[in-house]
């Protein structure tokens, strides 16, 4: 059990990549606090992982409102004792930017998903920290896409805001990392899995003129191992990161887009 006696909290939990986090943690004996912004979802999840012989608390929280996630922490803390590991993996709707030229944006479109998934990420991260450094240890953790290191069109500003998250790792981690807390991120290609994918490829696909399945193949195509990821294997991954055998990680992003992008 590699998160054996951890405490865990999800932002996000309810979503494609929260929930199968979630699963993966619960089956390496994290005792979790499930959230998101709706608490059916996170409610399903918890459910699996408690019928599944695991340990999970499911409530509504925003993780764009401060005093929310700051109020959910302290009843963690209260009920647990410690917050060992803080994942965000919030996913910000944004059906009326993708697809749009740049040029064809206002700027009020082009800011919301930088302005977003910044503010959820900075939030979550320092409430979280200002608990893990009285115990002098913990792990921060949240997700990007490869947008953040390579020019991709009709996305608006999700790219600078992946990229913002991905600097904020290592800055987080620059000034926790001497207090025992480690900051890491993961990065993964698609995963045609989750809806999440196919409402935001669907759009780019069409302008392109290309069908779904052949937008998937273009994916796959650009990968060294011409297949794109499974949520599973992402979620592996995240459980190593979040566990003590990757004691000598922090302050980066690792890289899971199976040779799509160049390091
Ligand atoms: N799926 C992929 O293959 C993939 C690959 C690379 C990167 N990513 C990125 O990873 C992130 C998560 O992706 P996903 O596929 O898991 O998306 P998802 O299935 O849509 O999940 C996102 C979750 O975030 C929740 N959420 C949104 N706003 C919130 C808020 N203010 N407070 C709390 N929770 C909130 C949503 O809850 P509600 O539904 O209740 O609003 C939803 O459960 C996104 O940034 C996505 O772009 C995804």
């Amino acid at each position: 059990m590699m998160l054996k006696d951890k405490v865990a909290v999800i932002y996000g939990a309810g979503g494609a990549i929260g929930g199968a986090v979630a699963r993966a943690f619960a089956s390496e004996g994290a005792n979790l606090f499930l959230t998101g912004r709706h608490l059916a979802p996170v409610e399903v999840v918890a459910k699996d992982v408690v019928s599944a012989g695991g340990s999970a608390d499911a409530a509504e929280v925003d993780a764009l409102d401060e005093q929310a996630v700051a109020q959910h922490l302290q009843s963690m803390i209260d009920k647990a004792g410690r917050v060992n590991i803080s994942f965000n993996a919030v996913g910000i709707p944004d059906t009326k930017i993708l697809g749009v030229p740049l040029v064809e944006l206002d700027v009020e479109q082009f800011s919301l998903p930088i302005a977003s998934y910044t503010r959820s990420y900075f939030l979550t991260a320092r409430l979280a920290a200002r608990h893990m450094v009285r115990n002098k240890s913990g792990v921060i953790m949240t997700v990007t896409a490869l947008h953040s290191r390579t020019g991709i069109p009709l996305v608006g500003g999700y790219g600078p805001a992946m990229a913002a998250k991905e600097a904020l790792t290592r800055g987080l981690s620059a000034e926790l990392a001497p207090q025992g807390i480690r900051v890491v991120g993961l990065r993964p290609q698609a995963m045609p899995e989750t809806r999440t994918i196919k409402e935001a490829f669907e759009p780019r696909a069409k302008a392109a003129g290309m069908t779904w399945e052949q937008w998937q193949a273009l994916l796959v195509s650009r990968t060294h191992a011409r297949r794109l990821m499974t949520l599973e294997e992402m979620a592996n991954m995240a459980v190593f990161m979040a566990s003590d055998k990757a004691s000598g990680m922090t302050g980066t992003t690792v890289n899971l887009t199976m040779g799509s992008l160049d390091d």
